[in-house]
């Protein structure tokens, strides 16, 4: 019922002209988006040129973090506007590496959903327990309490079309997974919050994405699960193989 979604997070990796190379490589061989919404995640320098390198394809281009005001005196911020003004579709937004490097909070990730969806761009909620949280058995009420949070004073229509990514941050980079059957627990918990928030039709639309050492090896069993719809990817979107086969497994 739920459309999968696989989002590749380049974070701050390759060079402009790998970039391009990339998008080029993979544009035409991209699948319906009536089957699987592809999308890469890429440094703010380069948006502009993989927007138009991709508009002839299915694939969408993201943002991986942004301001939530339009202008101002912010010295290196993104604005949505500018995202807006160069087409760019999706944005990720609280990320545990933005939440714990650059000091975010629940309360600036809130505002910034609010600007995203003012813009018609798709946010990518992120949300996640450390490794202490997980084992002090805290992992169901933190990520209820970010969800919470990031949703604070939407509408239900708006709240279905957004996207939120559970990644336990002991998963990211380290070639550790949550078992599939775990992950989906997770997510369940993520649905019922938003339930709480929302209502269930709403929380049966929203789309939830697995993040955390997702490979071509893993995609399958954790699709397959019945509240994980797609997957917020790192390392392996960054090999144009890799991000094929899992937009393959998902399609
Ligand atoms: O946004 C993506 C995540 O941080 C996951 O990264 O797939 O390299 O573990 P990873």
């Amino acid at each position: 019922m739920r459309k999968p979604i696989i989002a590749g997070n380049w974070k701050m990796y390759k060079s402009f002209d790998e970039a391009v190379d990339f998008i080029e490589e993979i544009q035409q061989e991209i699948p319906s988006t009536d089957k699987v919404d592809a999308v890469i995640c890429a440094p703010a320098l380069y948006l502009p040129t993989l927007v138009v390198g991709a508009e002839d394809s299915s694939l969408a281009i993201g943002a991986q973090n942004m301001h939530f005001e339009d202008e101002g005196a912010f010295t290196g911020e993104i604005s949505p506007k500018m995202l807006s003004n160069v087409n760019v579709d999706y944005v990720i937004l609280g990320h545990s590496e933005r939440r714990e490097l650059f000091n975010e909070t629940d309360e600036a990730i809130n505002k910034k959903v609010r600007a995203a969806l003012n813009y018609g761009i798709v946010p990518i909620i992120c949300c996640g327990e450390t490794l202490e949280e997980r084992e002090a058995g805290q992992t169901e009420a933190k990520v209820a309490r970010q969800i919470t949070k990031a949703l604070k004073d939407f509408a239900p229509i708006e709240v279905e079309h957004m996207v939120i990514a559970y990644e336990p941050i002991w998963a990211i980079g380290t070639g550790k997974t949550a078992t599939a059957e775990d992950a989906n627990t997770v997510c369940c918990a993520i649905r019922l919050a938003v339930e709480t928030l929302y209502g269930k039709d709403t929380a049966e639309k929203v789309r939830i994405q697995y993040g955390g050492s997702v490979k071509p090896e893993n995609i399958e069993e954790l699709l397959s699960q019945e509240h994980i719809d797609g997957a917020l990817v790192g390392g392996a979107s960054l090999q144009p193989a890799s991000f094929m086969k899992l937009l393959e497994a998902a399609a």
